[in-house]
């Protein structure tokens, strides 16, 4: 894309995991970048020192206004929000209340200030329990937990917006992100992650002394649940795509899967973290855990046939290797601190 219709982007959860990658592809790209968080998951060095930070909350309508003016913000990518599963269950009205109102705080500050574009962070979850096969945008969308549902309820506000007003957006699902930036700039840092390849790579640098894997007996080829892995990086270079594909369409909203289009079982990533290091990590066969399914792959034919996007790392021993650098220097970064 020309530089001179790159539009200053502002990202909200720009010191998380994923938001923070963003950044990085947003300003690699030529794309002047502010951001927002409230730094109750992410942290500050996650963000480079010239990016323009703003400590603060997207249902703030005052700080937002005023970012929107300082710095001419013509786009939105929207990260900042819960994801655990379980919590969600427990706590439905902190999902209800951090994904969906205040999205939609944002969403009406973005409308009232002319915002013409936004990129909204959603998640494979809206599709619930599937079918096994790779999932389309089309096929059914029956979230099973508040955290699904909070994410499904934003993207029919986005929807009913662009209708209403001269605001295009996009809709992204992700499916399983993992990896951390190749140059290890930023990477998964928040403490007591969940997800399998963190897991993993804690395991191997020692933080924990195993990996439990959750359920034997699904039915998939050798019985764990199989998941559509993407690096981050990938996942963050389909924000700046999808953007350019806003701004080339004023008048066309989107919703995309993001995901490589195959899958991988819990047994096949453990084996290529053991490949990868040469080592064996210990692992305990557990019950399933509850709201898992038994597979999530992704169809990404929509975004290839929208976008110019090229996946440059969808390869599960690069995956790997980068979660491990990023945890190995993040195992520096806290010893030093
Ligand atoms: C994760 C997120 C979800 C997000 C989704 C799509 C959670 C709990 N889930 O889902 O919010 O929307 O990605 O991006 O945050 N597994 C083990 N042992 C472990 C960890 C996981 O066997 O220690 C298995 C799981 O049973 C599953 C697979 O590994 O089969 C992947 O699990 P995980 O990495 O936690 O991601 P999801 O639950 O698929």
């Amino acid at each position: 894309m020309d530089d001179s219709a790159k539009v200053p982007v502002l990202v909200t959860g720009g010191a998380g995991y994923i938001g923070s990658h963003a950044v990085l592809a947003l300003r690699d790209a030529g794309w002047p970048v502010a951001v927002i968080d409230n730094l109750s998951t992410g942290f500050r060095w996650a963000v480079p020192d010239d990016v323009p930070f703003f400590e603060g909350d997207i249902a703030d309508t005052a700080l937002l206004a005023r970012i929107f003016t300082e710095h001419n913000i013509g786009a939105i990518m929207h990260f900042a929000g819960s994801i655990v599963v379980p919590e969600s269950v427990a706590d439905p009205l902190k999902y209800y209340d951090n994904n969906t109102s205040r999205s939609r705080t944002l969403i009406q500050a973005a409308v009232e200030h002319g915002v013409p574009h936004f990129i909204f962070s959603s998640t494979a979850t809206v599709y619930g329990e599937p079918e096994i096969k790779p999932l389309t945008e089309d096929d059914p969308l029956q979230p099973v937990n508040p955290y699904g549902m909070s994410k499904l309820m934003t993207e029919r506000i986005l929807a009913d917006i662009s209708r209403a007003h001269a605001m295009n957006h996009c809709v992204l699902r992700y499916f399983n992100v993992c990896g951390a930036d190749p140059a290890a700039r930023s990477g998964q840092s928040t403490a007591g992650a969940t997800h399998l390849i963190k897991v993993a790579v804690e395991t191997v640098t020692g933080k924990r002394d195993h990996v439990a894997i959750f359920g034997c007996d699904y039915p998939t080829p050798d019985g764990t649940g199989i998941r559509d892995y993407i690096h981050v990086s990938d996942l963050a270079s389909a924000h700046v795509h999808a953007l350019s594909a806003l701004i080339d369409r004023p008048e066309r909203s989107l919703t995309m899967n993001v995901g490589y289009g195959r899958g991988f079982s819990v047994l096949e990533v453990l084996d290529a973290v053991d490949s990868a290091t040469g080592t064996t990590i210990v692992r305990k066969q557990e019950p399933r855990r509850p709201g898992d399914v038994p597979a999530l792959i992704s169809n990404p034919a929509r975004i290839h046939e929208v976008t110019d996007w090229q996946p440059v790392h969808d390869d599960l021993e690069t995956i790997v290797c980068h979660a491990l650098a990023w945890e190995r220097k993040l195992h520096d970064m806290r010893r030093n601190s």
